[in-house]
């Protein structure tokens, strides 16, 4: 309570008059921040505990703060309590809740903290957290990524430069690809985590406490791994918010081509897959529509979670030390882009389990394609010609094919040999996409041998 007698936020002392309610509007962080009052309960227990074992406070007085922290804690998880929505912010509403419980005694949790330290220790501790499920969730899609290549491990189609057909790829292969992209997401969140792992708390406002508190038990009752060395960093640090939104951003990039690779392949034009109708929605006009939308939004996403990320970066760039009131805007900017990616991933996933591809029509789509000209030219080089004069050659195969309205496929080895007459001295001319497929051995290549060796890599690395 307040001298304005406002229960709705923690300082009033030096004001004469309330503040209007507009400023309150803006000023308000509680309809976003309340998610956090579980780290913001267990922060402060904590906290308190540690100001009974130093002999801050008392160590009767520092238990009954932290009982009483435990049982709001019950109580909003059970619903017998609620949060009152006119707080300020999170950490006004758990405090009320715990003067609710334990009277004035609560107003001595506060010790040796500002809310600068408090905001800081809750948000690390809500994305930490909020990371590890997200790094699950992406396990899940690689899982399923894995399970879907091994299956297809016979359908080949054309492999795409500049979306123009280049060389034949087992769709394994084609599928792995985004396993190692999300392989790559899994490990850049954990290496935020590491970098993560340090307690601001301690900090007070930015200068540090005159008070004889130890952070370090904090540190070790909540899990973090260090303690912040300089206080005024620690307030007004958001490199770990930043960093968060640009492994999200990345990531959101791999889930946006994966999409558009969807929605291209359900085209009738290309007619790769077929998306489930989990995954697909009509159209209130057209009755014959099917829409990939979740493929659609995996990629539609990816803006505001991109958005996200510059937004933030943006508050960040020209604040002087140290914490000031912009950086509240990070919370909705994390918040956000945790529940797009709680939302994309497994919609995602869904739609990549629940696919049929079209193996007929994909290895259809090479037919005529001029896929296998670099297998011709690299023919060519095995009888010792240079390969730049071998791509000169087949180039104008290729080129002389065109205008006859022909393909390398329906040439006979008399006619190449008739239209390239050095093509004499290569044996066995003709040359499948399954031959070329299976011809690219080397560790990362296509072939079965190597898509096989990679799949027990992955596999690997997600412990099956
Ligand atoms: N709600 C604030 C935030 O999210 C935390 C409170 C710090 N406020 C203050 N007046 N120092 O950043």
């Amino acid at each position: 309570m307040t001298s304005d007698g406002s229960p709705h936020r923690l300082w009033g002392g030096r004001f004469a008059a309330p503040v209007d309610e507009i400023t309150e509007r803006l000023n308000n962080s509680f309809a976003y921040d309340s998610r956090m009052w579980r780290e913001d309960i267990q922060a402060s227990i904590a906290h308190a505990e540690m100001l009974g074992e130093t002999g801050v406070l008392p160590k009767e007085e520092a238990a009954a703060i932290a009982d009483g922290l435990r049982e709001v804690g019950a109580g909003l998880e059970d619903g017998t309590l609620a949060m009152d929505p006119r707080s300020e912010d999170v950490h006004t509403a758990i405090e009320g809740l715990l003067r609710a419980k334990i009277g004035p005694l609560a107003g001595k949790l506060h010790t040796a903290r500002s809310r600068n330290d408090q905001v800081a220790t809750d948000f690390r501790l809500y994305l930490k957290h909020a990371v590890e499920r997200l790094v699950e969730l992406l396990a899940q899609i690689q899982h399923t990524l894995l399970v879907v290549a091994e299956r297809e491990m016979d359908a080949i189609l054309p492999g795409y430069t500049h979306l123009q057909h280049a060389q034949p790829v087992r769709l394994a292969h084609h599928l792995l690809a985004y396993f190692w992209m999300f392989q790559r997401d899994r490990d850049r969140l954990r290496d935020w985590a590491a970098r993560t792992d340090e307690l601001p708390l301690g900090a007070g406002a930015l200068a540090g406490t005159s008070f004889g508190i130890e952070p370090a038990i904090v540190a070790r009752k909540l899990g973090f791994a260090r303690v912040a060395p300089n206080s005024m960093d620690a307030v007004s640090d958001r490199d770990f918010a930043l960093e968060f939104l640009s492994a999200a951003a990345i990531l959101m990039v791999h889930c946006s081509r994966l999409g558009e690779e969807l929605v291209l392949w359900s085209s009738p034009e290309f007619g790769f897959v077929t998306l489930a109708d989990c995954v697909t929605t009509g159209s209130s006009i057209m009755p014959q529509k099917k829409n990939p939308d979740v493929a659609e939004l995996a990629r539609g996403k990816a803006g505001r979670v991109i958005g996200n990320l510059m937004g933030l970066l943006t508050v960040m760039k020209g604040l002087p030390l140290t914490y000031n009131k912009d950086m509240q805007e990070d919370k909705e900017a994390v918040f956000d882009t945790l529940d797009t990616l709680y939302t994309v991933l497994p919609a995602l996933e869904l739609s990549v389990r629940t696919a049929t591809f079209d193996r007929l029509r994909m290895r259809q789509a090479l037919a005529g394609d001029f896929s296998t000209a670099t297998d011709l030219a690299d023919a060519l080089v095995r009888t010792g010609m240079p390969f730049r004069q071998a791509h000169e050659l087949v180039g104008r195969l290729v080129r002389l094919c065109v205008e006859r309205g022909r393909c390398l496929d329906d040439l006979g080895s008399a006619d190449m040999v008739a239209l390239v007459p050095e093509l004499m001295a290569v044996e066995g001319l003709s040359m499948t996409p399954e031959a070329s497929v299976e011809s690219r051995r080397t560790p990362s290549g296509t072939a079965r041998s190597s898509v096989e060796r990679q799949l027990q890599q992955a596999k690997a690395l997600l412990g099956l």
